[in-house]
């Protein structure tokens, strides 16, 4: 390297800069300072590095990267809660992030508390305000080959990146296509009760049928933005589902009244099912990769995951043009699948990219090349210190 070396850039980026853990997990009581940019945990297995990293996801609404119970994020031999805290720095000066749940709420089902600067939030969604969190870990290794859910729940974490309303939106669905599914499971001929319900199921099933498309539209236009013979492949992205793929020719209303006669149409079928049939809970994420002209499922394990990563930079990338805040990124076992020029090249777009990205291995060896240019830390059975 010559003395004229970019540094990069920290100053316009939100990053944690202290991280303190109580009960979470293997970790009894745990406090760390952050830098900015890269971060290495490595460490053997069962240390405590994707512990580190779901504490972090939990620093944005909904369960985390595992998607587990508190109970079981609240440390065998605690008192049944956990805490997680977080100081961010960034253009907006520190900000205090708490959350967790209280010992004796081990359940956690009223949901986990959150305290920005030390007063109690409305909802997880303040958090949003404040920092945005990605995360791609080995469990979405079979992303493309596994069930359709996983990809809606992939897309809807995307979504949600870029506009905030989205979880509120997905929720709202839910419980109303519940309280339709309650109603075919009782055989309930309530029409003036269906008719209520379905009304509400259009109007945010196609509310978060046209947020997705247009994730979809914004994520692909920034994929096309990629260099074609980059080191990850360029994702050619769709959706399929009636709703998504009308939204994008039709007036959200005319969509919407379609639907609600759709639903109401599909009573007895959807009675004899026992569930609600038709809707953006069916819809399903296409990818193709592009430089192959091949379905990402028939794709090698390499291949998918260079996809998966190339679509995670991209959105990265998106959600800091959009919100203006680049999220905070969360690497499992990053390295393991990718050869030595794709890591060199991950790091790389990492350092352009500007955030603060938390990777994870056994080995610290895989990321030497970023010596000097990360903050390497050792996990060892629920302890965190500098990497000798
Ligand atoms: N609620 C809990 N209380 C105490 N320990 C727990 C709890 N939940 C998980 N653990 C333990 O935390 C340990 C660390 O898990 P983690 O997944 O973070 O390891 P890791 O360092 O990522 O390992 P690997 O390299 O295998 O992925 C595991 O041994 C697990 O049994
Ligand atoms: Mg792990």
């Amino acid at each position: 390297m010559t003395g004229v070396a970019k540094q990069p850039e920290h100053d316009q980026q939100t990053h944690i800069s202290k991280l303190s853990l109580t009960n979470f997990r293997n970790y009894a009581t745990l406090s760390i300072g952050l830098d900015p940019g890269a971060v290495v945990f490595s460490g053997d297995n069962g240390a405590g590095k994707t512990n580190l990293l779901e504490a972090i996801s939990l620093l944005t609404p909904g369960r985390g990267l595992r998607r587990a119970p508190y109970a079981d994020v609240a440390r065998e031999g605690g008192d049944g809660g956990f805490a997680i805290h977080a100081r961010l720095d960034g253009p907006d000066g520190p900000v205090e992030i708490g959350t967790g749940v209280a010992g004796g709420d081990a359940a956690g089902e009223s949901g986990r508390r959150v305290r920005i600067n030390g007063a109690a939030a409305r909802s997880a969604e303040d958090m949003l305000e404040w920092l945005r969190v990605v995360w791609l870990t080995p469990a979405m290794d079979a992303l493309f080959t596994g069930p359709a859910a996983d990809r809606r729940r992939f897309l809807d974490r995307q979504v949600l990146a870029i506009d905030p309303g989205h979880g509120q939106r997905a929720l709202d669905y839910e419980k109303a296509m519940r309280g339709r599914n309650r109603l075919l499971a009782e055989g309930s001929r309530d029409g003036a009760w269906f008719d209520a319900i379905e009304t509400q199921m259009a109007e945010t099933g196609v509310a978060i049928a046209a947020a997705r498309a247009e994730l979809v539209r914004l994520l692909a236009a920034m994929i096309d933005r990629l260099p074609s013979a980059g080191p990850f492949p360029q994702a050619d992205i769709g959706l399929s589902g009636a709703l998504e793929s009308e939204v994008g020719t039709s007036a959200a209303v005319d969509v919407e009244e379609r639907f609600r006669q759709a639903l109401a149409e599909g009573r007895d079928r959807d009675r004899a099912a026992g569930r609600t049939l038709d809707g953006p809970h069916r819809s399903d994420l296409v990818v193709r990769h592009r430089p192959k002209a091949m379905p990402a499922e028939l794709c090698s394990t390499g291949e998918q995951k260079a996809l998966l990563v190339g679509m995670v930079l991209s959105h990265a990338r998106l959600t800091g043009e959009m919100s203006g805040m680049t999220p905070i990124l969360l690497l499992d076992e990053i390295a393991a699948h990718l050869d030595a020029g794709r890591r060199a090249a991950l790091f790389s777009i990492l350092e352009e990219l500007n955030c603060q990205a938390f990777m994870t291995g056994t080995d610290a060896a895989l990321f030497s090349s970023l010596k000097g240019r990360a903050q390497f830390l050792t996990v060892d059975h629920g302890t965190v210190g500098p990497t000798i």
